[in-house]
């Protein structure tokens, strides 16, 4: 099994399903995670079929569940999806979240949509040749707790004031109640987040040595604003699906305990590139990672 620790946390090579059981019971703050979804041209890492993908997910959900705290939060996040030569939509995300409160009495705390201005045309026949359905840049990102109050603090998460917010407090009268200023703006649902990062420590190196990256890696800032959002320092995230591991990465940077689990052992080593101090190591630590039965300890490098 190849896997790599660092100060806070450890990346685990294996099947989730398995290593969701050897998480203690009642110690997990915040499941954040993104699934492969049910895609009618499958990514390289493979995705389940359309019919048996919601069963499938399900079954990790329910053993998620014990492992969260009094006060611990699910959030998954959900690529749209059409049906296989249909311009009509998969409702694959949405029967799972009806079965995720009906059959595992999950509360929807508060559906989150993430826009991605930098998303691709998707299905592109639909979108850029018969201009029939318009761009699809939206993911849902469905935010589920057993508890109705579950640890949250938007305060964490403020974000700067528009200019017509900052003329109103300038112009307000004391006598004027209606809107209070806070240290800042107070944030939405909707997550505005361009996924078009280039320059990262991981990119690099994996040009660096001709590896393949991630081909379906979360921006940094959609992890960072639950983990900021849902959880104190110190607190313990787990991603079930980690890919190139940018949850792990955001909680090391933000002080979180944090574990993640992926089954190929090629993004598991390429992950650890986001964690090393000098890139010119990032071969060694590679091999290193790939070769190894024990988990890999990242700061040598
Ligand atoms: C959408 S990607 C996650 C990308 C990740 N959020 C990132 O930013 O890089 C889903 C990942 O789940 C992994 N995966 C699929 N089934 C798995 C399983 N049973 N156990 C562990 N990982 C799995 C796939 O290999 C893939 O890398």
């Amino acid at each position: 099994m190849s896997s790599y620790k660092t100060m806070l946390g450890e990346c685990i090579c294996g099947d989730s399903k398995e290593l969701i059981k050897s998480l203690e019971n009642s110690s997990v703050d915040l499941f954040i995670t993104s699934p492969p979804y049910p895609l009618i041209n499958p990514k390289e890492y493979g995705n389940k079929s359309q019919e048996e993908y919601n069963d499938w997910l399900l079954e990790f959900i329910g053993l998620m569940i014990p492992k969260l705290t009094p006060t611990g939060s699910i959030v998954i996040d959900f690529g749209t999806s059409y049906l296989k030569n249909k311009p009509s939509y998969n409702i694959y995300s949405f029967e799972l979240l009806v079965r995720m409160v009906k059959e595992l009495n999950l509360n929807l705390c508060q559906p989150f949509y993430w826009y991605n201005p930098s998303r691709l045309p998707y299905p592109s026949m639909y979108v850029c040749r018969r201009k029939i359905r318009a761009k699809d840049n939206v993911n849902n990102l469905w935010w589920l707790s057993p508890n109705e109050n579950p640890k949250a603090d938007t305060t964490k998460v403020l974000k700067k004031y528009s200019k017509s917010m900052k003329k109103y407090f300038k112009k307000k009268s004391p006598a004027d109640t209606t809107f209070q200023k806070n240290k800042g703006a107070l944030p939405s649902n909707l997550l505005e987040m361009a996924n078009a990062d280039n320059k990262s420590q991981y990119l690099q190196a994996c040009r660096k040595l001709g590896i393949k990256y991630h081909p379906a890696r979360f921006p940094t800032a959609l992890p960072e604003f639950f983990v900021k959002f849902l959880t104190d320092e110190n607190d313990f995230i787990v991603d079930i699906f980690g890919g190139s591991n940018t949850t792990g990465y955001v909680c090391e940077t933000l002080g979180r305990r944090w574990k993640t689990f992926e089954m190929s052992r090629e993004y598991v080593a390429a992950s650890a590139f986001r964690f090393i101090r000098d890139i010119n190591n990032a071969q060694l630590c590679y091999d290193t990672i790939m070769n190894s039965n024990i988990a890999v300890d990242i700061s040598q490098f």
